[in-house]
């Protein structure tokens, strides 16, 4: 996959977990990373991968991140769209809570980060280092 070839598209609420679960992707992949409170109309025509990034607030994603999916859907049906949460909850609820957004959302792909998840020899979050591993191939 070229540079730039994947934009990362979030909002983060006080705690920061998915701007910086972002921030890690982004570098990781060499992605172009938007930040949904700072700016919520985004060209995605150059991109062939788009990465949704969300928390949960009472078991909904935030409401910006639901908006802009809502507005762009034709657009994001068109490209290779996968959906991360950033969430208190894991084991079965966590897959449970997943399972809803993703569908709720209409992005089938979706991985979730949870707050006290374990962390690899980096100290970067298993899930969240197994998830890049998979946007690479
Ligand atoms: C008011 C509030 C409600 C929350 N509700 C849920 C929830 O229903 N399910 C869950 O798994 N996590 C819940 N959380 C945890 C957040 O989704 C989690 O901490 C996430 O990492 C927040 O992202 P942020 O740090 O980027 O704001 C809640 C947190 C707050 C503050």
């Amino acid at each position: 996959m070229k540079t730039n070839d994947i934009a990362i598209i979030y909002s983060s609420s006080l705690g920061g977990h998915v701007a910086e679960a972002a921030g890690y992707i982004a570098k990781e992949l060499d992605a172009d990373i938007f930040d949904l409170k700072k700016q919520s109309k985004i060209n995605m025509s150059s991109y062939g991968r788009i990465i949704i990034g969300t928390g949960i607030h009472a078991g909904r994603p935030f409401g910006n991140v639901a908006s802009f999916v809502k507005d762009n859907k034709a657009v994001l049906e068109t490209k290779k769209t996968s959906l991360f949460i950033c969430c208190l909850y894991k084991g079965s609820r966590g897959d449970a809570q997943c399972e809803r957004v993703s569908r709720d959302l209409g992005i089938p792909d979706a991985s979730y980060f949870p707050d006290s998840g374990e962390r690899d020899e980096n100290g970067v979050k298993k899930e969240l280092a197994s998830f890049v591993q998979r946007m690479r191939s």
